[in-house]
């Protein structure tokens, strides 16, 4: 039974292209499944080759009076979208959950999130400056303007299916881009959710486009139609490639957000209880599918067994279960999540690590596992090197701090990293070192509008969020006035 919603038509299984909402052309559709028990929620439309090359034009014609709408206007539009996503914010946890699974006060801090990214790019998109530069020429002055690069393509994935979307669409709308946008066909739900407020808030027809289907074709309608100017991609470092691939055809600016494997360091002068705190935000927040989840725990040799212990303490409190049950942690998306969680551990149970908490499927039977704690792991372990996407503290003891920081930067990701210690010199020394987008120092959370997200090497480039944000959807353009 689908749980009570205060405004049941915030619950819609339809595409909404150049403001309407509509059904597959060819009446093709995909099962979208509660996660907690697989029970089936509503159908989704598989849209057509046609019907996505129809939102493509929809928001290029757009495009050419969105571009043209004063700051004032974009930024007031935008606050509207941001009041009713906070109006309706209940409606669209519940949403959330049945179609992702996460715990419900997760749910609430994701559309917080997601609604502040708003509210920033709202106030940003009347800061959009040029410049005035010295001219190196006598008779000709010198000026730099910025204009938004045209209709946007954005995919957006299961995880945050709400925070990962608008942290793209509120900056490329400030900016004066216009945007058609894929959701993961696991949890569109919430997205459709969130163009329908965006539609009441009164944004211009074909300024916003939603389609589902099937993800190849929609990537390649994407990559290929002129009209799109740039992709913003957040999901794997797999699908980033092809991505990445396909749009140098025509040259298209790309911001991609991708995996991680961040270290989380423990120095032997760092406030353990802290630590503690610090580790279990940044590994159980979304059941541990984050990108930014602390991936590899290393803790200093003289310091793990009293770590281990205080986390065990903590570990064995989090409460498992459906996420309408105020529960701490949630059932993982589907049954390959689980499979990739059970394997990794097998891995590394067969090659030496020890179970120190959980280690099973949990009792709830599902996609459910158990909060576990394993230790012994090192960087042949296959566990080592992968995203595990699942609620596994996966701790290595160290020595030293150069052998600590060789190891956190041994590893094709670049995204977030985090580290506790006191002393000063060393907290410099190490953020320096590490070779992330992102360090987190005696901190586990560092996600906000307000700082820039993304990740270096193959984690990704560009940035999402603060004023660094916006520059991902301008082109500069340099003017040269001779007089
Ligand atoms: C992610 O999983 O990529 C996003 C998490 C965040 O924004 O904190």
């Amino acid at each position: 039974m689908l749980p009570k919603l205060n405004d049941k038509s915030l619950l819609k299984n339809q595409c909404f292209i150049n403001g309407k909402w509509i059904n597959s052309d060819a009446d093709k559709t995909l099962p979208i499944r509660n996660p907690f028990d697989f029970s089936h929620i509503t159908d989704v439309p598989i849209v057509s080759t046609k019907q996505v090359n129809f939102a493509v034009e929809s928001a290029e014609n757009a495009f050419q009076t969105w571009k043209n709408k004063s700051a004032i206007e974009k930024s007031k539009l935008l606050m509207r979208w941001y009041q009713l996503i906070h109006k309706n914010i209940d409606d669209l946890a519940t949403i959330l959950v049945l179609e992702q699974g996460k715990p419900y006060k997760e749910a609430i801090g994701e559309i917080k999130y997601a609604a502040s990214y708003i509210e920033f790019y709202a106030e940003e998109t009347k800061r959009i400056y040029g410049d005035i530069l010295p001219s190196p020429f006598n008779d000709a002055k010198v000026f730099v303007v910025k204009q938004p690069i045209g209709v946007v393509g954005i995919i957006t994935p299961w995880n945050f299916p709400i925070a990962m979307m608008v942290r793209k669409i509120a900056p490329a709308l400030a900016a004066g881009c216009t945007v058609v946008i894929k959701p993961d066909e696991k949890a569109p739900l919430s997205a459709f959710a969130i163009m329908e407020l965006a539609n009441r808030a009164k944004i211009p027809k074909g300024v916003m486009n939603m389609v589902t289907g099937i993800p190849q074709e929609i990537g390649a309608i994407f990559t290929s139609n002129k009209h799109i100017k740039k992709i913003s991609f957040t999901g794997s470092t797999k699908v980033g490639k092809l991505l990445m691939k396909a749009c140098a055809n025509q040259v298209k600016r790309i911001t991609l957000e991708l995996g991680g494997n961040a270290p989380f360091i423990v120095f032997e002068d760092a406030n353990l209880d802290d630590a503690v705190d610090g580790l279990i935000t940044a590994k159980f927040r979304n059941t541990g599918q984050t990108c930014v989840c602390a991936n590899r725990i290393f803790v200093h040799k003289t310091i793990a067994k009293e770590f281990i212990k205080k986390l065990s303490k903590k570990v064995k409190n989090l409460k498992v279960g459906n996420g309408f049950n105020n529960v701490d942690v949630g059932p993982l998306i589907d049954n390959k999540a689980l499979d990739k969680v059970v394997n990794l551990l097998a891995d590394a149970k067969a090659n030496g690590a020890v179970i120190n908490e959980g280690g099973n499927t949990h009792e709830l039977g599902g996609t459910f596992f158990e909060p576990t704690i394993i230790s012994n792991v090192n960087s042949s372990m296959e566990i080592f090197e992968t995203e595990i996407f699942g609620p596994i503290v996966s701790i290595v003891s160290f020595k030293t701090e150069d052998q600590v920081i060789q190891l956190a930067n041994d590893t094709k990701y670049g995204l977030a990293s985090y580290f506790y210690a006191k002393d000063m010199a060393k907290i410099w020394r190490v953020a320096e070192a590490l070779e992330y987008g992102m360090v987190g120092v005696n901190r586990g959370a560092i996600s906000s509008a307000l700082v820039p997200f993304g990740g270096i090497k193959q984690s990704g480039m560009g940035r999402e969020g603060s004023k660094y944000g916006l520059n991902d959807y301008l082109n500069i353009k340099y003017l040269c006035v001779s007089n």
